[in-house]
């Protein structure tokens, strides 16, 4: 069984990926990780003239397999990443190892931006989780400060919107919602009924 997950930053689908990955026993990539190492790479030379050659040699070199979410996390590495994701290359170069970890005997759980459309628009279960942008911020507000870390909510939420408008803007096309995608809006759910509820969107599918 595939399960694709898309949404925007913070909607919670990482969470929800997660945990629909340990319900039914099926291994999980995060997809953003990959675009977010490379990004890491880059972020000292996002303004070089040669910057889409050198993003594309990394996508290419990237050890895919080792990806450190901890180090990842960071909203600097999230903005390197939305930039150097609109290199069709980088996406190119990312996309094999996306359909052979999807392919694998049993089947995965991948989430990102264009699971359901490009990477796997054949997969069994297709799930857009969305929330209100102020309600993301806040949940990645809260989470920083749980980390111990500082953080501005207001910024936050003017980083994610900046970020949605890139990614929804990203020329690769294909982004967010597949047509057959199930919408689960999490704004007013916490994160054990979303994953119910996305349980209950699963079951229902491959019971038909
Ligand atoms: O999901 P996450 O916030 O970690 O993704 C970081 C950035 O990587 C996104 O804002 C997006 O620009 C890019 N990305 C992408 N395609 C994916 C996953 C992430 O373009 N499948």
């Amino acid at each position: 069984m595939i399960i694709a997950i898309d949404g925007p930053a913070a909607s919670g689908k990482g969470t929800i990926a997660k945990g629909l990955a340990k319900y039914y026993g099926l291994p999980h990539l995060d997809t953003g990780l990959l675009y977010r190492a490379i990004g890491q790479a880059m972020q000292n030379q996002l303004d070089d003239k040669d910057f889409e050659q050198k993003a594309i040699k990394i996508a290419h070199n990237i050890d895919k397999s080792k990806l450190d979410s901890k180090k990842l996390g960071t909203p600097e590495i999230a903005n390197a990443a939305a930039k150097i994701a609109k290199i069709e290359e980088v996406r190119e170069a990312l996309r094999q190892y996306q359909r052979d970890f999807a392919q694998q005997k049993g089947g995965a759980v991948l989430d990102g931006r264009d699971i359901g459309t490009r990477i796997c628009p054949n997969a069994d279960v297709k799930l857009f989780i969305t929330a209100d942008a102020k309600i993301r911020a806040n949940r990645r507000y809260l989470e920083l400060l749980s980390k111990g870390l500082q953080a501005d909510e207001s910024e936050i939420l003017r980083q994610i919107i900046m970020r949605d408008e890139s990614d929804r803007n990203n020329p690769s096309g294909n982004f967010y919602e597949a047509q057959d995608s199930h919408l689960l809006d999490s704004s007013k759910l916490d994160i054990e009924t979303s994953l119910r509820k996305a349980i209950a969107i699963v079951d229902n599918k491959m019971a038909k």
